[in-house]
């Protein structure tokens, strides 16, 4: 209880600590004179972009402004002694040398008990993975060309993530990114490729994203991280993949492939689709045709190569049997036939085959074999409903055929009956 007591009173003195440097930081809150903001805008030109840019900025929302990066004092120079404001000796810092703006941000976004009194959920964790980074790894060398906070972010209108107008807004980060990714002049020195860009961008990834607005699409920093950016590794590939295609991921981990692909630093699901060109497979990719990838490792007579085949022949197979079935049931469709239960039959069918294109990570043609069983099930009841409804179809045919024999065996008797009353009572026109 007394520790409890204790622990409370510290977490209030320490609360209060926090207050202190917040309003130490930023005096201008307590009255609202800000002789930066009123003096650069004075001046104009570029010296008052900054203040125009801060209109937009998250941090001028929460009443933070130049003096909480730049140091100084604002409410001195109201008279338009500018050094008494840009006072080193009040804290004032001048421009940022790049090396130092990580830790210039960290300052308030690593220290949880600050940041936390804007936001209870905020994360506090950038600055620490951005020190694993590549970027930040190499800034630590005195290599000032990565990306430090700012190019990511931008500088004064630095904008909420989750807004669309924000440079790491999933659809802006491909053009975030590609200001130095995609420039070679930029980054010739490194020997990096820099197609990443153009090949992302028409990947079905890229394509879902950009094209469609289709936000579940990764972007750059999904599989290369925001803060910790630097590429997976060979054996994460399949972790990075499975944060989103959970099936594929967790087949392949079981399969024969993981352990013999780590072995040999082989990139997993990346060895068969690639990375930033993925593209849409095509069941061409298995069995032991010319764009089968299979063979480009096993050879004929090996496991590998016979279970390609195999795991081909049932894909064909049951692709084969849907589109049949499909066939035959469009055409007693078309003639009003009711077959809504074969179609029901017919669109799990797809599903088992869509299944099937997964397990095929699995390599294993039982776990194939009981995937694809099920759709050829499901497509022999829809033949059999699909011949049925023709049958009836044919049956009800014939019906009709006789029933218009009849009717018109009907009409003629009817006819001749007409013909023969109007010979015993010819019709009279008037006057005669
Ligand atoms: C009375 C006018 C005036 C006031 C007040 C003033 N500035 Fe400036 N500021 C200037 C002028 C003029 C320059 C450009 C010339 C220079 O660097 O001395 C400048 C330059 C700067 C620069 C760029 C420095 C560089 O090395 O090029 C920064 C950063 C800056 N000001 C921030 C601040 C901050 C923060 C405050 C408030 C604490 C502030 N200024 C207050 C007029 C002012
Ligand atoms: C969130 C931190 C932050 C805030 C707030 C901020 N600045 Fe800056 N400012 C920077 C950084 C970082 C740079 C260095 C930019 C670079 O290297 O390209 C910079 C650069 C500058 C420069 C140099 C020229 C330029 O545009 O790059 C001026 C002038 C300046 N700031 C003035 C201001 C003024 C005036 C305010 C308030 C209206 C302000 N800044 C608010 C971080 C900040
Ligand atoms: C290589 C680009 C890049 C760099 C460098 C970078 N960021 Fe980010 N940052 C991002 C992306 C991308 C997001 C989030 C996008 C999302 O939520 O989908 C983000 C999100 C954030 C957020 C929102 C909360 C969160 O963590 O998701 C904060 C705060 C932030 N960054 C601060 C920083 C700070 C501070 C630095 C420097 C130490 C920094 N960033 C460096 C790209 C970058
Ligand atoms: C004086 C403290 C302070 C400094 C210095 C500072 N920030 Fe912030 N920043 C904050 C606070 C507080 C928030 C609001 C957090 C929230 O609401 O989640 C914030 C919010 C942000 C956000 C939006 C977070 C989100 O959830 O999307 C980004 C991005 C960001 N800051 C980047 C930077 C960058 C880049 C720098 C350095 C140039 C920087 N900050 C410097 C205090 C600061
Ligand atoms: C200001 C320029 C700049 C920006 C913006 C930038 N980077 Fe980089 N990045 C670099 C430089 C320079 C390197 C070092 C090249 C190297 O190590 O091969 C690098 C390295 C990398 C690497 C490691 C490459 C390797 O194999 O060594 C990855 C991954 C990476 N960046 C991803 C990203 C992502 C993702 C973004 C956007 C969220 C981004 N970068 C934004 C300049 C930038
Ligand atoms: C679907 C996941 C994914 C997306 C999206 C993605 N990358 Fe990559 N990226 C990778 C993988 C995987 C590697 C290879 C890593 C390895 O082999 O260790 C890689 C490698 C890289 C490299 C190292 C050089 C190279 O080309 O091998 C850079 C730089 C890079 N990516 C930048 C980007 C940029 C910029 C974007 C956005 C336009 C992007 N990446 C989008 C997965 C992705
Ligand atoms: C952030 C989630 C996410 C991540 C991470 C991701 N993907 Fe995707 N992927 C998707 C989405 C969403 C689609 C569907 C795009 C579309 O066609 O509309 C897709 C489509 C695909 C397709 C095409 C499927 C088809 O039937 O056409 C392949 C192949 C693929 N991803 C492989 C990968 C690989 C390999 C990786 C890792 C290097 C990866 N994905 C990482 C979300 C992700
Ligand atoms: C040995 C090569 C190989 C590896 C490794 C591999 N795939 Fe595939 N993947 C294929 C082939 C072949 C197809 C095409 C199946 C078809 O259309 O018949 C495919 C299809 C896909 C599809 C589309 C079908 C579906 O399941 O929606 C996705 C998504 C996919 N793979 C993701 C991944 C991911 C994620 C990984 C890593 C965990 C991975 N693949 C590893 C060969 C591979
Ligand atoms: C990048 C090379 C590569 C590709 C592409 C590849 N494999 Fe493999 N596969 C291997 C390696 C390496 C092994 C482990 C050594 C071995 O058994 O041959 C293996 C093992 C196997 C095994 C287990 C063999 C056993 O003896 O138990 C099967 C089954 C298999 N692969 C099927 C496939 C199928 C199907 C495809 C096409 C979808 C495929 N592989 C594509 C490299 C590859």
């Amino acid at each position: 209880m007394k520790s409890k007591k204790i622990f409370l009173i510290n977490l209030f003195v320490l609360s209060g600590g926090w207050f202190c440097f917040l309003f130490s930081q930023s005096p201008e809150q307590a009255d609202n004179v800000n002789s930066c903001v009123s003096c650069h805008l004075e001046m104009g030109d570029e010296l008052a972009v900054p203040v125009t840019g801060m209109e937009q900025d998250v941090h001028d929302r929460l009443g933070l402004s130049c003096v909480s990066c730049h140091g100084g004092d604002p409410k001195a120079g109201l008279d338009g002694d500018l050094e008494a404001a840009m006072d080193p000796a009040k804290g004032y810092i001048g421009i940022p040398e790049r090396s130092a703006i990580p830790q210039l941000c960290a300052k308030c976004h690593s220290e949880p008990n600050y940041m936390r009194q804007f936001n209870p959920r905020v994360s506090t964790d950038q600055f620490a993975r951005y020190k694993t980074s590549v970027h930040g790894q190499r800034l630590q060398r005195g290599d000032t060309k990565v990306a430090t906070c700012i190019d990511c972010h931008g500088v004064h209108g630095i904008r909420n993530a989750k807004d669309a107008r924000s440079s790491v807004y999933p659809p802006n980060i491909v053009k975030t990114c590609g200001k130095c990714h995609a420039d070679s002049e930029y980054m010739k020195d490194y020997g990096v490729a820099t197609d990443q860009v153009e090949l992302y961008s028409t990947s079905v990834h890229g394509k879902a994203l950009l094209e469609k607005g289709d936000q579940g699409a990764p972007v750059c920093n999904d599989c290369h991280g925001n803060h910790g950016a630097s590429p997976p590794g060979a054996p994460s590939v399949a972790f990075v993949c499975g944060q989103c295609h959970l099936n594929n991921s967790e087949l392949f981990i079981k399969s024969p492939h993981k352990m013999a692909f780590d072995d040999m630093d082989l990139p997993e699901c990346e060895a068969c689709h690639g990375n930033h060109a993925i593209e849409h497979p095509t069941d061409e990719m298995i069995g032991a045709g010319e764009q089968s990838m299979c063979i480009d490792c096993h050879e004929d007579g090996s496991k590998g190569f016979e279970t390609a085949v195999t795991i081909r022949r049932e894909i064909d197979s049951l692709k084969g049997k849907i589109h049949f079935a499909d066939s035959l049931v469009s055409v007693a469709e078309r003639a009003g036939m009711q077959v809504s239960e074969a179609k029901f039959q017919l669109n799990d069918a797809d599903d088992a085959l869509i299944k099937s294109r997964t397990i095929i990570h699995s390599l294993s043609v039982d776990q194939i074999k009981e995937s694809t069983g099920e759709g050829i099930k499901l497509t022999d009841a829809a033949t059999k409903a699909g011949w049925e409804a023709l049958d009836e179809l044919q049956f009800r045919r014939k019906g009709l055929a006789i029933s218009i024999i009849l009717i018109s065996i009907l009409a003629l008797g009817l006819y001749l009956k007409i013909k023969e009353i109007d010979k015993k009572y010819p019709f009279k026109t008037e006057g005669e």
